[in-house]
């Protein structure tokens, strides 16, 4: 089957572009003896998972326990972090389930999280790993003493094991944070076999904290607008597109395509100059994805000394991919024009 023969809005994923990045990354990280661990949580599809462990990462990471349950069904089973402060019995009860037949391991932030895992844990005899989480705005623990009480609190409960720490993102000006921590974990003989980062924009610099010994990057393997403005993803690399169709070119500077928020989802990029978009086009890289309603999107064309035509296919590259996928059942994997393969995105809607 042809691209061109696909009905829109569809999800492409371009495989020469996903291949190279899937190998670049995985390139970088080997030669500085750190673990890739992808985060699926960008693409959530069995197959593409399988690309990346086939390529040497050693585990995968996944935001929601729903997430490592699909991900674990479809093989991608060896060893899967969640960080995720797992708690409520529903959770607790799905966690320790999916561990008799995995390696699991999680994050923990309080000792809430902490008694409730390993309670389920002991209760079910299984071993959970668990690491905790320097807090950097969102989730983690508040200061390094925190981490490392935590931590003993962890290393003391039954059927959980310390393994270490994660923090996101994990940019080089972090090091001194990590650095005290790991020396608060040493004063009382806690042990951190994970020293875990995060974040696709920080990847390159993972190597400036050499006490990381895994990585979690998730949009790399698709890039997006943020991506391809930063200079990490050529537009060849921003593998995941949308392709649509111009349904309406209302006045002579705008197009409508067949696409709005829900087939990218509701993310807005800001350019330098201080405009909005949200989307990229890739064959008219003059026009301006300037918005967006649930079905339809508004092009600007005046920059555009080419315009597209009522009933053209384009390509969109999205502002953030891990939303945009979210929104699709299938991912078309397209090369040279040509759909080689239809992958389910298995763990769709997986917010559980
Ligand atoms: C905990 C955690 N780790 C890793 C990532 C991956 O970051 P990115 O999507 O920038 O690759 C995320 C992204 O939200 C995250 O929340």
């Amino acid at each position: 089957m042809l691209v061109e023969d696909l009905d829109t809005p569809a999800l492409l994923v371009d495989l020469d572009g996903l291949e190279d990045n899937l190998d670049r990354y995985q390139r970088y990280f080997d030669e500085h003896g750190i673990g890739l661990r992808p985060h699926i949580k960008t693409h959530k599809c069995v197959a593409i998972a399988h690309l990346q462990m086939r390529r040497g990462a050693i585990g995968i990471t996944c935001q929601k326990l729903g997430e490592a349950e699909v991900m674990a069904a479809g093989g991608v089973d060896r060893d899967i972090l969640i960080p995720y402060n797992i708690i409520g019995a529903q959770k607790l009860a799905r966690l320790v389930a999916l561990a008799r037949n995995t390696r699991l391991t999680v994050a923990a932030d309080s000792e809430y999280t902490v008694q409730g895992l390993a309670a389920a844990a002991a209760e079910a005899d299984v071993a959970l790993g668990v690491v905790v989480e320097l807090d950097r705005g969102r989730t983690g623990v508040g200061s390094p003493a925190a981490a490392a009480a935590l931590g003993e609190k962890i290393a003391r409960g039954p059927n959980i094991e310390l393994r270490g720490i994660m923090s996101m993102p994990a940019t080089p000006d972090m090091r001194p944070l990590i650095q005290e921590t790991l020396a608060h974990f040493d004063r009382k003989g806690l042990p951190h076999p994970i020293v875990s980062g995060g974040s696709t924009s920080g990847a390159f610099m993972a190597h400036e904290i050499p006490e990381l010994t895994e990585y979690r990057a998730g949009e790399y393997p698709v890039g997006g607008v943020g991506h391809y403005r930063r200079g990490t993803h050529s537009v060849e690399q921003c593998a995941g597109r949308v392709l649509m169709t111009v349904v309406s070119r209302p006045a002579a500077d705008r197009a409508i395509l067949d696409g709005g928020s829900k087939s990218l989802s509701a993310a807005v990029y800001r350019e330098e100059n201080g405009s909005s978009i949200v989307g990229h086009l890739v064959e008219y890289p003059q026009a301006v994805f300037s918005g967006a309603s649930e079905e339809h999107g508004q092009v600007d064309l005046s920059a555009c000394d080419d315009k597209p035509q009522i009933g053209e296919q384009v390509q969109v590259l999205p502002v953030h991919p891990c939303p945009c996928f979210n929104e699709h059942d299938q991912i078309f994997a397209v090369r040279g024009g040509q759909v080689e393969a239809v992958w389910p995105v298995d763990a769709r809607g997986q917010i559980r």
